[in-house]
């Protein structure tokens, strides 16, 4: 590690700013290079410090701050509410030509849209495309754009791959918060407008961050402050407990009236704050179930405390039982979430958020799209989807989420007939929601590079832009991140492109088949151990014997989940027949001999996915080792390494994986390739 590893290039991520290519610096020459920012307040130094770094960084040379905004070149300005119909949030860039002078003005009714357009007309420059007569509004389509960190106050973080917390060490803050800022411009410069430093476990110590320890949050929050993003905080619902009362009971009035004192000293101290992130009744947290009461209930009691400041309770849908018996094979896990959730549709107050998963069990590498979606209709809510990559490769394999992430996006829910995508109903523009948006479970640590691999870089930053607009392309997002992070070499942003997009399937191909899910090894989730969680009591089974393997989910026969969706889904997994492939083993029980439409067999097909993601692992490998000399070394050697490491772990996974299925259906390969008896 560098003596100082803030110097080094992937720290700076998708922000370093590099001098632009001769051919775009010659476009821009003499130009851009005065600036003014007007009638922002908070965010007036965020946005007059970018300006000044992304300039002169970009063109080589310090722009000047200057009083007269009318002669700045880089005009960036806070205009009436009523002059523009726009979202605070948004902006407008418009780019003109002023006698021979190029003059950019990003126009916003909100400080926030100033600062986001700033970022946005730093990233335009950046891809060459600012030039006379460009006109360009932009605002976020989802009003919570949030980050969920799972960080304990000791400093370790639940299924973190990147070190150890940024924020907390040894039950305090950090020595170096200054590299709290820095994370805070990063999740600015994508729009990020929340985040919950805290783990939803939230322990005994962890208690005390509403009470005892409330200053470290305002510590944070006073620096999030100024890139305009709102801190969260995970919350226990039992912490009346820890304080004295009795009982958390939602409904008793000393335990409301415990929660409206709180929420008066937390806000006296941070008027700001988001508001509270809740895991309740889920994996042993404590929650409204002990009482014999609702999840409706329960949210409600907090968000009427927090209402009077304007915060906001986000209620996680992450409930089903985490002790059930293997044997028993007629609880199906898959459908707790929506047996919870929605007969209480309608039921919760205004600031209460539902937070769903994007699929019904727990970020596997495929799922089904969570059929809450598209179901309730009456309720505000987010998409929850994972960054880190905790089934997926945890930052030691590459694997791109974002394409996984449109498909949720562009799930037909069918809720008001087709076109009810995921992405319109977290734009809130389907039903009538006063919030909706996007959360994800953080990726970064205070690893150098914050991620661990430094290609996991691109995760939290195509996270962050399709929050913002779940509608951008898979490529558009892929693009920009390799251009910003690796420079303009076509060469470079081909090869590194195609790694991305094409990794989430070659993790698919030598890991988990068809939607079946787990077979990873307990606890820590990496690494093959097909029965690791087939006798275990978390509900994760697929009940491969010698002839099938899968779980009959249908309504018919199995355990009913696919009729939790609107009909023109439910009909469509009903039957191994018209239920789409890749999701097969989820909703249906199939034999190895079972033929697929590629004609090939199950088992085969088991077989050929897992040579041939082993094959593409071993491709990426050598794609990447053609760009050397094109990338710095330090990056280059890094992700070379990972790569080698990837491929070690895919052999693992494909003869594990193999010979597994082998031994339990003693049919060969075709090919006759090796697999270990
Ligand atoms: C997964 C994960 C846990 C986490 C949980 C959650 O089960 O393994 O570490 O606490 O999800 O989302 O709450």
């Amino acid at each position: 590690m560098a003596a100082n590893y803030k110097e080094l290039r992937d720290y700076g991520c998708w922000l370093n700013y590099d001098l632009l290519p001769p051919e775009l610096l010659a476009r821009y020459a003499g130009q851009l290079q005065t600036t003014a920012v007007v009638g922002a307040e908070t965010l007036t130094q965020a946005i007059t410090a970018e300006l000044r770094r992304g300039l002169r960084g970009l063109l080589g040379q310090e722009p000047r701050v200057v009083e007269q905004a009318a002669e700045a070149a880089v005009e960036v300005r806070l205009v009436e509410r009523s002059e523009e119909s726009m979202n605070p949030e948004g902006f407008r860039l418009s780019v003109r030509e002023e006698q021979g002078a190029l003059r950019v003005v990003i126009a916003s009714p909100g400080e926030q849209g100033l600062l986001y357009g700033t970022f946005a007309f730093l990233r335009a420059l950046q891809l060459g495309e600012i030039a006379a007569g460009l006109e360009r509004e932009d605002w976020p389509r989802t009003p919570l754009r949030l980050l969920n960190h799972w960080d304990n106050l000791d400093g370790s973080i639940e299924r973190g791959y990147a070190g150890r917390s940024i924020f907390f060490r040894d039950n305090d803050l950090v020595e170096d918060l200054d590299r709290v800022r820095d994370y805070a411009r990063l999740l600015a410069s994508l729009g990020i407008n929340g985040v919950a430093v805290n783990n939803v476990n939230v322990h005994r110590e962890e208690t005390q961050l509403i009470a005892a320890k409330l200053e470290l949050v305002r510590v944070i929050s006073s620096i999030f402050r100024e890139y305009g993003i709102r801190l969260f905080l995970s919350i226990n619902f039992a912490t009346p407990l820890e304080f004295g009362l009795d009982t958390a009971d939602p409904l008793n009035s000393e335990v409301r009236e415990w929660w409206r004192d709180r929420a008066a000293q937390i806000y006296s101290v941070i008027p700001d704050l988001g508001g509270f992130l809740v895991k309740a009744d889920s994996e042993n947290r404590p929650g409204p179930f002990t009482y014999g009461r609702s999840h409706a209930e329960g949210a409600n009691m907090l968000a009427e405390a927090l209402e009077p400041f304007g915060g906001i309770v986000v209620w996680r849908c992450f409930v089903y039982n985490c002790a059930q018996d293997w044997r028993d094979t007629k609880t199906d896990r898959a459908r707790a979430a929506y047996d919870h959730f929605m007969p209480l549709d309608g039921l919760f107050r205004d600031n209460v958020i539902l937070q769903i998963k994007n699929g019904p069990m727990d970020f596997q590498v495929r799922e089904p799209v969570s059929p809450l979606f598209g179901g309730l209709e009456r309720t505000n809510q987010v998409l929850e989807l994972q960054i880190t990559q905790e089934y997926t490769g945890q930052q030691r394999h590459l694997c791109y989420l974002v394409p996984q992430w449109k498909e949720i996006l562009a799930f037909d829910t069918y809720a008001q007939g087709p076109g009810t995508t995921v992405a319109k109903i977290v734009t809130g523009s389907v039903f009538p929601q006063r919030w909706s948006g996007l959360a994800a479970v953080a990726n970064i640590g205070d690893d150098p590079n914050w991620t661990g691999h430094t290609l996991a870089q691109a995760n939290l930053y195509g996270y962050g832009r399709l929050a913002w607009d779940p509608e951008l392309t898979s490529e558009q997002i892929t693009r920009e991140w390799v251009v910003l992070t690796f420079g303009h070499d076509p060469e470079v942003v081909a090869t590194v492109s195609e790694l991305l997009l094409g990794s989430w399937q070659v993790y698919e191909n030598y890991t988990v088949p068809l939607g079946i899910g787990w077979m990873c090894n307990p606890g820590h989730h990496y690494g093959p151990s097909p029965e690791g969680y087939e006798y275990s009591r978390w509900g994760t089974y697929h009940r491969a014997d010698r002839t099938a393997i899968g779980v009959d989910r249908s309504v018919r026969s199995g355990t009913g989940f696919a009729g939790q969706y609107r009909p023109e889904n439910a009909r469509r997994y009903e039957t191994v027949e018209t239920c789409p492939e890749e999701l097969l083993l989820f909703f249906h029980r199939i034999p190895y001999t079972h033929v697929l439409k590629s004609g090939k067999t199950l088992i085969q097909h088991i077989y050929d996915t897992h040579f041939l993601g082993v094959e593409q692992v071993e491709e990426m490998i050598e794609k990447w080792k053609g760009l050397e000399g094109k990338i710095n070394p330090e990056t280059f050697f890094h992700v070379l390494e990972r790569l080698e490491g990837q491929l070690v772990d895919a052999k693992e996974w494909r003869d594990v994986l193999n010979t597994y299925f082998y031994r339990l259906t003693h049919i060969p390969d075709i090919h006759g390739r090796k697999i270990y008896p």
